[in-house]
């Protein structure tokens, strides 16, 4: 109901539309409409009442909600459903059990705050209210389930993309799909899959920035690990505007990748983006310590290293620390 009121008052931005007009067209009482204009107002919306006129929409908020995200997308399946939450356990978690109830690929779920967001490896990602994009995004590809940490990749480099271009910051990819700004982490990506042994049931592609913090927002056991976008360009950044070129980028090499097959072209802009290759980089593998230079990564998306023997390694999930990025010093 909501939506409707403020999709009728945009299409009418130059005129106000009366309580009555809108209690007749939505088919409810006028009281009811007058709840959710007031509803409307506490999320942020400026809504004018004009005596004897009606409602006019003055200035929308910044929030991640469908309608707002879908005005002015031109994706063709990312996004076609957009569901937001004011507040949520974690986005990926709801987008896996929209997923087992059947819905179509392309779902996209966003909060303006997640109260047990996810990390890898069973971390916690931190998602205060309003500051950041904390957003999930289901996907049915028709391919091998050995392919799939290649999504892991493809969204890094969608994600990176789409912060240079839309805030003019140069930003890095640290295996495998850590999005550094400053040396530090602005970004993380969680993908996980159902899959059976010859075919992807889903993947759900949860991604998390930190868009609008300021220093002091992050605790400080973070700090000096967490940057957001606007620590470095100093002024605000449109979650919408953010959000929408993701989804556009990401669909555009999602539907190169399984559509064409192409992964060498994202394997190209990742290692041009990437900040570990030539490093020396650290890795915990089963408890085993690894150090070496990071020499390249596989058409499968593993991360290659060359340790002090000249041996050549090759890593498919861990965590790894490069020298002079955040904990490696
Ligand atoms: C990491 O770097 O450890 C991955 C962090 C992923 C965080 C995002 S925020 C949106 C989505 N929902 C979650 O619970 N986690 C991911």
């Amino acid at each position: 109901m909501k939506d409707k009121i403020i999709q009728i008052l945009k299409e009418n931005s130059k005129n106000p539309v009366s309580g009555e007009k809108l209690s007749e067209y939505l088919k409810v009482s006028r009281t009811a409409i007058w709840k959710h204009i007031n509803q409307l107002r506490q999320e942020g919306y400026e809504i004018e009442s004009l005596p004897s006129r009606g409602y006019l929409l003055k200035n929308t908020p910044d929030v991640l909600s469908s309608i707002e995200i879908q005005s002015g997308l031109k994706t063709h399946i990312l996004g076609n459903k957009i569901i937001h939450f004011d507040s949520i356990d974690s986005t990926n978690e709801k987008a896996k059990e929209y997923a087992l109830q059947g819905e179509k690929e392309g779902l996209v779920i966003t909060a303006e705050e997640q109260t047990k967001g996810k990390g890898r490896k069973g971390r916690d990602w931190i998602s205060s209210k309003g500051s950041g994009i904390w957003m999930s995004i289901l996907l049915r590809p028709d391919i091998a389930p050995c392919q799939a940490p290649k999504f892991t990749l493809l969204a890094a480099v969608a994600v990176a993309k789409s912060i240079q271009e839309e805030t003019g910051l140069l930003v890095h990819i640290k295996w495998p799909n850590d999005i550094i700004l400053n040396k530090k982490k602005v970004c993380g990506i969680l993908t996980e899959m159902n899959a059976e042994l010859d075919r992807i049931n889903y993947i759900v592609v949860g991604i998390g920035i930190n868009v609008n913090q300021q220093e002091n927002d992050f605790s400080e056991e973070i700090k000096n690990k967490a940057i957001s976008l606007f620590e470095v360009k100093k002024s605000k950044i449109s979650r919408q505007n953010l959000t929408r070129r993701i989804l556009t980028n990401l669909e555009k090499y999602y539907l190169n990748f399984v559509k064409k097959e192409d992964f060498s072209s994202i394997l190209k802009e990742w290692k041009e983006l990437s900040c570990n290759l030539e490093k020396e980089v650290k890795v915990v593998l089963n408890g085993k310590e690894i150090q070496g230079i990071a020499k390249d990564i596989t058409e499968d998306g593993a991360l290659l290293i060359e340790n002090r023997e000249g041996k050549l390694i090759e890593i498919c999930y861990g965590d790894v620390s490069v020298r002079g990025i955040y904990d490696y010093i």
